[in-house]
C-alpha cells in the first residue's frame, strides 16, 4: 500500500489492524524500525505516511469510507481438523469477511490480496451477501489480484512487476482496480481472468518456482557424488532460453511463508477432487525440500566425526534469506535444531534477525525434537559480529546468502578456530580457491570438485 499511495497521490489509503501494537510501530517516529525490514520501504513511508497513508485501528470507520477494500490478513497452513498440515486456516479471512459485511456502506469492492486456496473468493461472497442489515442499501463485488512480490525485492517488484493479474466477473470493478494500476504500470502488464483462474495462477506460480528450487537441489546431489559442480550445471541449462536462469541456485532448501504452504494447498486441493497423482507430484517438491535440509545436516555430522557434543559451531544467517529478517520456514530452524539435538553449542549471527526472534524461532515453535534435553537457550548464543561467532569454533555453516559473507577474512578466521576446522557453504558463497592452504576444510553444497 505504501507503494500504492506513492504512486496514486489523489486516492487515500488506510492500512488498518487489530494489532495496536503493530500500527503503533508503522507510526513509529523512528523510521529504522518498522515492524518489517525491506529494502527501499522507509524512504517511501517517510513520504507517504499521513499524507496519503495512514495507519489505524479504527476498522469499522475505515470499512464505512471506503471504495475497494484489500483483505491482507495471514492464511497460514491448519493446524487440526479437516485438512490440517495442508490447507490454508480461513479463520481471518472469513472474520475479514462478517465485519466487511456488517459495516459497510453503498457499494464496495472487496478484493482478494491474501493468497488463498482455490474458491476462497466464493466464500467471501457468500459471507458478503449474507448481511442481513441494510442489504438493500449495499453491495459488493468480489475481485482476485493475487500478489507476486517476493520479500527483499518487494519495493521494485512492485514498481515494476512483470504482471499485475486482476480476477473477477464484474467488469465495473476490474476497470477500477486497473485504473488504480495505471497509475505506475502499463496496460499490457495487467491481465483479466476468471476467479478461478487467478486464484489458482498464484498457487501455480508458487508451486513452478519452488519446484525448479527441488529440481536443483535435487541435481546438487548427483553433483556432490559425481564430480560436477552445480553451478555449473545451472549455469549450462540455464543459458537454453525455454529452461531460463532465474531461480536455479541450489542451497539448503526453500523457507518463507509462501511456498510450502501454497504448494501443500495445491496437494489438498488436488486430493480433494480425487487427483492422487497430482497430489504426489507436487507433495515430492516439498518432500525434496525437506531432505536437502536434513542432508545439510547430516553432512555437518558426519564431516565431524559423527559427534557434535562440546562442539561449537558458527551459524551465518537465520533469515530464509538475504535482505530480509523474515525467519518463517528458513531452513535455518531444522538445521538448527538438529544440530542442537546432536549436543552442540551454536553461536549465531545474522544481518537483520535480532536474538529475541531466533529464540523463539527455535524454542517457541511447535517441534518435533521438544523432548530433546539440548534445545534450551544454554546451548546457544547470539553474535552481532560474526568473526566473534566463528572464533574458537569447530566449524562454521553459511546458510543465507548475506553479501557481508562473501567478504570473511578466511585467513583471519584460521588463527582462531580450532582444528581441524569445517567450513559448510550450502549458498556457494566462497569463491577464495585459497581456503585448503589456511589449513581450513570446505564443503560446498553441490560443488563435487570439492568435497
Ligand atoms: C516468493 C515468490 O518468489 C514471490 O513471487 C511470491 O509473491 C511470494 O513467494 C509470495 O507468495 O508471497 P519469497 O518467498 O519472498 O517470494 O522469496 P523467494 O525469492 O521466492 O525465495 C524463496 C526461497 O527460495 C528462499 O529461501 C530462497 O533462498 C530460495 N531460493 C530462491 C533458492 O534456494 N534458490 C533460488 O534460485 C531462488
Amino acid at each position: 500500500m505504501a507503494v500504492f499511495a506513492k504512486n496514486c497521490p489523489h486516492i487515500e489509503f488506510e492500512v488498518v489492524d487489530i494489532n495496536k501494537e503493530r500500527i503503533r510501530a508503522w507510526n513509529s517516529k523512528d523510521l529504522s524500525n518498522l515492524p518489517v525490514f525491506e529494502p527501499g520501504l522507509s524512504e517511501i513511508i517517510k513520504i507517504v505516511r499521513d499524507r496519503n497513508l495512514i495507519f489505524s485501528t479504527d476498522l469499522n470507520n475505515s470499512i464505512r469510507k471506503a471504495d475497494m477494500i484489500f483483505i491482507s490478513v495471514n492464511t497460514p497452513i491448519k493446524k487440526t481438523g479437516l485438512g490440517a498440515g495442508e490447507t490454508s486456516d480461513l479463520r481471518w479471512v472469513e472474520s475479514c469477511a462478517r465485519q466487511i459485511s456488517e459495516i459497510a456502506e453503498n457499494h464496495t469492492i472487496v478484493v482478494e490480496k491474501s493468497t488463498l486456496p482455490v474458491k476462497t473468493a466464493q466464500t467471501i461472497k457468500d459471507i458478503l451477501l449474507s448481511s442481513e442489515s441494510g442489504i438493500k442499501t449495499k453491495s459488493f463485488s468480489v475481485l482476485s489480484n493475487p500478489e507476486f512480490l517476493a520479500e527483499g525485492t518487494a519495493i521494485s517488484d512492485l514498481e515494476a512487476p512483470d504482471r499485475v493479474l486482476i480476477g473477477g466477473d464484474d467488469k465495473h470493478a476490474m476497470k477500477a482496480l486497473n485504473d488504480i494500476y495505471l497509475n505506475w504500470i502499463p496496460q499490457e502488464k495487467l491481465i483479466f481472468t476468471n476467479l478461478w483462474s487467478s486464484e489458482l495462477s498464484k498457487l501455480t506460480a508458487n508451486a513452478f518456482l519452488a519446484q525448479r528450487i527441488s529440481s536443483i537441489n535435487s541435481i546438487s546431489a548427483i553433483c556432490e557424488v559425481t564430480g560436477a559442480d552445480v553451478n555449473e550445471v545451472a549455469n549450462a541449462i540455464g543459458k537454453d532460453s525455454r529452461i531460463g536462469s532465474k531461480f536455479l541456485q541450489s542451497g539448503p532448501g526453500f523457507g518463507g511463508s509462501c511456498f510450502k504452504k501454497d504448494i501443500l494447498n495445491l496437494v489438498y486441493l488436488s486430493k480433494y477432487f480425487g487427483l492422487n497423482e497430482v497430489a504426489n507430484y507436487w507433495r515430492s517438491v516439498v518432500e525434496i525440500n525437506t531432505w536437502q535440509q536434513t542432508r545439510v545436516y547430516e553432512v555437518i555430522v558426519k564431516k565431524l566425526y559423527g559427534n557434535l557434543a562440546n562442539k561449537k559451531i558458527a551459524i551465518l544467517g537465520f533469515a530464509f534469506k538475504k535482505n530480509t529478517n523474515d525467519t518463517r520456514e528458513s531452513p535455518s530452524i531444522a538445521i538448527c535444531k538438529n544440530l542442537l539435538n546432536e549436543g552442540a553449542f551454536l553461536s549465531i549471527h545474522d544481518v537483520k534477525v535480532t536474538k529475541e526472534i531466533i529464540e523463539n524461532t527455535l524454542f517457541e515453535s511447535p517441534s518435533t525434537l521438544d523432548k530433546n534435553v539440548y534445545l534450551n537457550k544454554s546451548n546457544l548464543e547470539f553474535q552481532p559480529n560474526f568473526y566473534d561467532a566463528i572464533k574458537n569454533s569447530d566449524a562454521v555453516v553459511l546458510l543465507t546468502e548475506w553479501e557481508v559473507y562473501k567478504n570473511i577474512d578466511w585467513e583471519c578466521v584460521s588463527k582462531n578456530v580450532r582444528k581441524p576446522f569445517w567450513i559448510f557453504d550450502t549458498r556457494s558463497l566462497i569463491k577464495d580457491k585459497n581456503i585448503h592452504n589456511l589449513g581450513l576444510n570446505i564443503w560446498q553444497l553441490g560443488n563435487g570438485s570439492l568435497n
